[in-house]
C-alpha cells in the first residue's frame, strides 16, 4: 500500500511502487485530467504538482509521492477558477485541449516562482510543454492576464 495525498484527501492505494503517478491518478484514483503524450518526459501533457513543484507524473514512480502531497487539475482550485483557468477562459486558449491540463499546472507554477514574467521568462518555463496545435501565442497571452489577475486579487 503507498500512502498519498492527492487534491487534500488522504488515500491509499494498492499498487506497485515503481508504477508511473500518471497510471495512478488516472486508472485506480479516476483521475483523468492528467494525459498522457509520450510518456517519456517529453511533451508536459501529465504535469502534476508533487509539493508544490511541477513534476512529469509519466516518469515519476508513485513511491516518490508517498506521504507527500499531490496535486492534479482536478484540484488546482475548488471552483475550477484558479486564476490560471480564469485566464485560460478569458483568453479562449485550447484548441483540441489535449495538452491544457499540463500547460496551466506548468504555468501555475511559473507564477509562483514568478508572478510578473516577461515573455522571455514564459517561452523558457513553459518550453517543455508541447502544443501540437500551435496555441503558444494564446498560452503566453493568458499567463499575462493570470498575472494581472494575482496582481488584482491580491
Ligand atoms: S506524457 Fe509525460 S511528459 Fe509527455
Ligand atoms: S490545444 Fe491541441 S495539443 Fe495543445
Amino acid at each position: 500500500m503507498i500512502s498519498l495525498n492527492v487534491n487534500e484527501k488522504d488515500l491509499q492505494v494498492d499498487v506497485d511502487p515503481e508504477t508511473p503517478l500518471l497510471w495512478v491518478l488516472r486508472e485506480h484514483l479516476d483521475l483523468p485530467g492528467t494525459k498522457y503524450g509520450c510518456g517519456v518526459a517529453q511533451c508536459g501533457a501529465c504535469v502534476v504538482h508533487l509539493e508544490g513543484e511541477a513534476v512529469r507524473s509519466c516518469v515519476t514512480k508513485v513511491k516518490r509521492a508517498e506521504n507527500k502531497k499531490v496535486v492534479t487539475i482536478e484540484g488546482l482550485a475548488e471552483n475550477n477558477d484558479h486564476p490560471v483557468q480564469q485566464a485560460w477562459t478569458e483568453v479562449d486558449v485550447p484548441q483540441c485541449g489535449y495538452c491544457h491540463s499540463g500547460q496551466i499546472m506548468s504555468a501555475a507554477v511559473l507564477l509562483k516562482e514568478n508572478p510578473n514574467p516577461t515573455d522571455e521568462d514564459i517561452d523558457l518555463a513553459m518550453a517543455g510543454n508541447i502544443c501540437r496545435c500551435g496555441t503558444y501565442s494564446r498560452i503566453r497571452k493568458a499567463i499575462h492576464v493570470a498575472a494581472e489577475i494575482n496582481k488584482s486579487s491580491t
